[in-house]
């Protein structure tokens, strides 16, 4: 059963862009001013690219990206597939586990930059336990240590006071600690309520990596914080 895509996913993303509107731009601001390679894109979690600028999809020569959901590909391609093609970036779209593969795909494209587009923040709802969501992000550290890699995904999620305007995106670095008095002035620029629910993607990106949060209005009174970050290839 796929619990964060399919028809249920590109419905809600449909009927939100224009409340999402704002929270994709902060993304699309981030990703363009990022020096990550731009050879081959290798995308998990990729469904329509409802929240992934065109812009910064086009600045590479191709994209393999990769979802569980059979409506991502068709869907994928009736948003994006036009200005691609106009502007040379090459489209593999796959219907199967991103994450499976992965080990297959890094040393296939070494020269690829790797980015989970808002999967990782998933994990919990498929592992049993903390520590297995541990295992997991250590094994996919260990993965990638070859290539270059980033990812956005949920830190946290719940109840918000509605409507307030968005807060301008915050830098941080990765590893912080949603206790620590920055996670809660940033919780409460969000209007958070509490309680929230714990993504557990706190340890996904490596301590200290440079990270940009970036507050998402999900539906009327619920919000999400989301993070994102990159990482370059660690030299062997
Ligand atoms: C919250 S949605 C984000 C979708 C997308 N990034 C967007 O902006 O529209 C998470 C997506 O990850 C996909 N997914 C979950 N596990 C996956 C896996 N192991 N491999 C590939 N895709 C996966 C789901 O099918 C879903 O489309």
């Amino acid at each position: 059963m796929n619990l964060t895509g399919g028809w249920h996913w590109h419905w809600r993303a449909w009927r939100s862009q224009k409340r999402w509107a704002p929270t994709s731009a902060q993304i699309e601001a981030w990703l363009m001013a990022q020096t990550m390679p731009r050879k081959q894109l290798v995308l998990i979690g990729a469904s329509a690219g409802w929240m992934l600028p065109t812009s910064w999809l086009a600045q590479f020569d191709a994209i393999y990206a990769w979802d569980i959901d059979p409506l991502a590909a068709p869907l994928f391609r009736w948003r994006h597939e036009r200005e691609l093609k106009r502007q040379g970036t090459a489209l593999h779209l796959h219907t199967g586990d991103g994450l499976a593969q992965l080990h297959d795909a890094v040393h296939a494209m070494p020269e690829a930059f790797f980015w989970f587009d808002n999967v990782l923040g998933q994990l919990r709802f498929t592992h049993e336990t903390l520590d297995a969501v541990d295992r997991r992000l250590r094994k996919l550290r260990h993965t990638l240590k070859p290539v270059a890699w980033g990812s956005v995904h949920d830190r946290m999620s719940g109840p918000a006071v509605q409507g307030i305007a968005l807060p301008v995106a915050h830098q941080s670095t990765a590893g912080l600690a949603m206790e620590a008095p920055e996670g809660q002035a940033w919780l409460q620029q969000i209007g958070a309520i509490s309680p929230w629910l714990d993504h557990l993607t706190e340890q996904v990106l490596p301590q200290g990596t440079p990270v940009q949060y970036t507050a998402w209005p999900f539906k009327p009174g619920y919000a999400h914080w989301l993070e994102m970050g990159w990482c370059p290839a660690t030299p062997p």
